[in-house]
């Protein structure tokens, strides 16, 4: 019985020691300069944050038909119908940005709210001013906007014709990149054709999570893969081509990439699969050298299919002039990082049905239980998983410059969000050891600037600076204590663990005008 004992304290002794182990690697220093140079933000999305879902000519989108399917699908049956009515209140928006002191504020624009057709022939003018303005107005104080052309909400129509997984959807995407470019591209100079490839495609297809929940997994999200990458490399050249010299922005897109630790020593393959499946099916097209799906997500899915009886790979191929028209289409490469998860190989389990995307993976996800928790249950505090993904991103890409395009934390809600402060300023830490070495990130972006429609999770999961209050018609905004801490950050150009504000005062304007 002693014995059991013995080793139970010095199991215990050895899992504190290795958790502050990892702790301090992330608050060792006093204070910590941030390089010059480097832009800060926050970001939002349009079905998030916009409302006036049925307003001025909107016309209906995939999470609008979503949140109004019975039973309802989102948490507590809530809808974007409303949201944070930023479609009224964006001038608020753009004074909470300036409270901040933000470089740039990352937002999206919704389709069918320009194009409610979907197509070019008839242009929305509401929903064009209501961008007009918003753009006008941080322009105003000198807030750089960066726009995302896609962050998830398909115009219903293009739906009903297959959305992502119908080729034609090249063309379609790209005539509605050509209108916006015309539109905005006078004042916009930095642009993000689509956010989350893996979540458009994975969720949406392949699962069922997010809108249109298809459900085909193996099929359906190989499909999107490779009608998303050539749409996205069409509206880049098109820019390029057409407006680049008169306007003279720069365009990207922005990836999800979690990070994928290997269990043990024999799980590298394991992890490196994950990571090649997960976001390198997305990247690897656009940033390696050779371009196209990687090789080990071609060889598998090939293998695979042939065995489960296919004639073919359920991996679509590029043609040769689509692998080069693929390549190099991005002046950046834009992360959107939030976690980590552990990543095994275990032939014995077999949990994924055949086929499957997650089959084809063929590893299995998990998390350390010393990992912090976000609200949201996937999202585990791992500040060195986002450097170790920096460090690879560049070493494989021959170190492009990143712009990181989300990164966050969610709670339940409350202004006092001390277990976000510390994860921003990990987070943060854990970026400047990757650029300390090399890596070449131009801009961090907060996610998000306040609540916001958390998609299944509806207003569950708040991953805001500012708090909005959903019981309130007006959607008040307040800033939490991150607020004021991110501030401090983007004001003295700084990392200080030890910064305690004073949110007994009201957070201010300080851009002198
Ligand atoms: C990434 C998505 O782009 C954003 O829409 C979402 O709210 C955050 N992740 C948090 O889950």
């Amino acid at each position: 019985m002693m014995c059991l004992l013995k080793y139970w304290l010095l199991f215990l002794v050895l899992v504190l020691v290795a958790f502050a182990d990892c702790k301090s690697r992330y608050n060792r220093h006093e204070i910590r300069k941030i390089p010059d140079g480097i832009l800060f933000g926050t970001a939002t999305a349009s079905y998030q944050v916009e409302g006036a879902w049925d307003e001025d000519g909107k016309s209906e989108n995939i999470w609008d038909r979503l949140t109004h399917s019975k039973p309802c699908p989102v948490k507590n049956c809530d809808t974007g119908d409303i949201a944070d009515d930023s479609y009224h209140q964006y001038e608020r928006d753009v004074e909470m940005m300036r409270e901040l002191g933000l470089d740039f504020y990352r937002f999206s624009l919704s389709w069918s709210r320009i194009l409610p057709t979907s197509f070019p022939d008839k242009i929305n003018k509401k929903g064009v001013q209501y961008y007009n303005n918003l753009i006008d107005e941080m322009l105003k104080y000198n807030i750089q906007p960066m726009v995302t052309l896609y962050h998830w909400d398909l115009p219903q129509k293009l739906q009903d014709m297959g959305g992502w997984t119908n080729p034609h959807v090249v063309d379609w995407f790209t005539d509605y990149a050509r209108i916006v470019f015309e539109l905005f591209g006078d004042r916009v100079k930095y642009w993000f054709t689509i956010n989350e490839p893996r979540e458009v495609c994975y969720e949406g297809y392949g699962g069922a999570n997010f809108a249109p929940a298809y459900n085909l997994s193996g099929y359906g999200d190989y499909m999107c893969a490779k009608n998303l990458l050539v749409a996205h490399a069409k509206a880049y050249h098109m820019y390029k081509n057409e407006f680049s010299r008169t306007q003279g922005g720069t365009v990207g897109i922005a990836a999800s990439a979690s990070w994928f630790e290997p269990k043990s020593e024999k799980d590298a393959e394991a992890a490196e699969d994950a990571r090649q499946f997960e976001w390198g099916l997305y990247t690897n097209p656009i940033f390696s050298k050779n371009g196209d799906f990687p090789q080990v997500v071609k060889d598998r899915v090939a293998a695979k299919s042939f065995e489960q009886g296919f004639f073919r790979s359920r991996l679509p191929e590029f043609t040769p002039e689509e692998v080069e028209l693929v390549k190099g289409s991005s002046d950046f490469l834009g992360i959107n990082h939030y976690t980590s998860k552990i990543t095994y190989r275990n032939a014995s389990i077999t949990t994924f049905p055949s086929p499957s995307f997650y089959d084809d993976i063929e590893a299995l996800y998990d998390y350390d239980f010393t990992w912090e928790t976000a609200a949201s249950s996937w999202l585990k505090v791992v500040p060195w998983g986002f450097y170790k993904l920096l460090t690879k991103l560049r070493t494989d890409y021959d170190n492009p410059p990143i712009y990181i395009t989300e990164n966050g934390f969610s709670t339940r809600g409350g202004l006092e969000d001390d277990s976000r402060i510390a994860y921003y300023r990990q987070y943060i830490d854990a970026m400047l050891d990757a650029i300390d070495e090399g890596s070449d990130v131009r801009a961090y972006t907060a996610w998000s600037l306040m609540d916001n429609f958390e998609w299944r999770q509806g207003y569950t999961e708040r991953f805001g600076l500012y708090e909005v209050d959903y019981e309130d018609p007006k959607r008040t905004r307040t800033a939490r204590k991150s607020a004021y801490v991110y501030k401090e950050i983007i004001r003295s150009r700084q990392l200080d663990y030890h910064y305690e504000p004073d949110t007994t005062l009201p957070i201010t304007i300080d851009d002198g005008q």
